[in-house]
């Protein structure tokens, strides 16, 4: 062996090793026990249940906090439930009950816009799932019920922000809206009509007709004719352009039809989920599969990232993984996921002591100058989400509990 042969030889040796390393330095299980200590801190700061934490801003420490009316309210209550679902520490019940419960009325006042699913299926739904308590049944089916008053027959989609008629020019329809539908699906599963299971099909139907480009990029915002109810507008208002793919949107949109898959077996969605996950994968940084806040951001790579779209996608391809019969795909949906779980979990992500929040790094409306580079309630939620599915696939268990 010569020397630039066993030079070769070493270095191949030391590649496999770091490698080694790299995969056996991502803990779930310290990873989760981190969002405990973390969920500890934050626990210990609050005052009453309609006072919850929203984001913390860069170089701050302190929790934004809103009310039960922000579109943001469910996701600290669904920490809580996540926090119980991995401890079976009752201390985290009864705190995720209490913070659950002061979102009652949102399921029985008239609809402001259609983030009910995201505020009360993170909430009561985890709740139900882990608990069985009866009691948070009627007030799912309220909301579901409540969400289903912003369905227009004519566009055949959920209207999503109806104060915002006006000044967008007709009925608008944004691609988050596909998280709430699960809610609709629950509830017709669960002693609704079978009307709210339509609503939902023809909601994703005519979301994936119109909402994205030939590439499976999504826009964030559709706008319909009331009359004719044909698309006439898309466009963005939380993305860098209405052409560009602002990445929560495409997170939105492989998590949508992921459970959208999971609720109907229409191969269709699973289709779509995938086409939109490939796209989303295609120009992902490689280098730690955080997306930028939006794909086409100017200024990367000094843009700033966006680690809640991680999250919620790292959620959404582990269950997308468990659908797909291609086990090469299959694999390589589980290995992204775990990639970009392991980035979060790293140092460059989690806030640690930084501030009390799972993750630095989230963008939550940068054309508004709003949670830009910041802590963001959504980030933890569905960062600890997919900690929990991938244990428990590494479990042999299923990921999605029956409800
Ligand atoms: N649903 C609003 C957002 O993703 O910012």
């Amino acid at each position: 062996m010569n020397f630039k042969n066993g030079f070769a030889i070493l270095s191949f040796f030391i590649l496999q090793l770091l490698a080694g390393c790299a995969s056996t330095s991502f803990d779930v299980n310290k990873s989760l026990d981190y969002c405990i200590g973390q969920s500890g801190k934050t626990s210990s700061g609050l005052t009453g249940y309609d006072s919850i934490p929203r984001s913390i801003a860069n170089g701050q420490t302190k929790w934004r906090m809103i009310n039960y009316k922000d579109w943001c309210s469910g996701f600290y209550p669904g920490i809580l439930w996540y926090a119980y679902e991995y401890t079976k520490d009752e201390k985290w019940k009864a705190k995720a009950d209490s913070f659950s419960r002061a979102l009652t009325p949102l399921a029985y006042n008239p609809a402001y816009d259609h983030d009910l699913g995201f505020q009360l299926y993170c909430s009561f739904g985890n709740g139900l799932r882990l608990t069985g308590d009866t009691s948070y049944i009627s007030i799912l089916l309220a909301a579901a019920d409540t969400l289903a008053t912003l369905f227009n027959p004519t566009a055949g989609t959920i209207l999503s922000w109806p104060r915002d008629i006006q000044k967008l020019g007709g009925h608008n329809t944004i691609i988050d809206n596909m998280i709430n539908l699960e809610l609709l699906f629950w509830a017709s599963k669960h002693g609704s009509s079978k009307r709210l299971y339509d609503i939902a099909v023809q909601h994703a139907n005519v979301t994936m007709k119109n909402h994205f480009r030939p590439d499976h990029s999504s826009y964030h915002v559709i706008i319909y004719d009331s009359i004719t109810g044909q698309a006439i507008k898309k466009m963005t208002h939380q993305g860098y352009s209405d052409s560009s793919m602002w990445a929560r949107g495409q997170s939105w949109a492989i998590y949508g039809f992921t459970m959208c898959f999971r609720e109907t077996q229409n191969h269709a969605y699973l289709d779509f989920a995938q086409q939109c996950a490939d796209r989303y994968l295609r120009d992902l940084p490689k280098e730690d599969y955080i997306p930028y806040w939006d794909f086409n951001a100017p200024g990367i790579p000094n843009a700033p990232k966006d680690a809640s779209a991680a999250g919620i996608t790292a959620s959404a391809l582990l269950e997308l993984s468990t659908m797909v019969s291609d086990t090469t795909k299959a694999g390589k949906y589980r290995a992204a996921a775990e990639k970009m779980l392991a980035s979060l979990s790293s140092s460059d992500y989690q806030s640690g002591n930084i501030n009390d929040a799972f993750l630095l790094h989230c963008t939550g409306h940068k054309p508004n100058g709003g949670e830009i580079d910041a802590s963001i309630i959504y980030g933890d939620y569905y960062y600890m989400e997919a900690l929990l599915r991938l244990k428990k696939l590494q479990e042999g268990k299923n990921i999605i509990d029956k409800l």
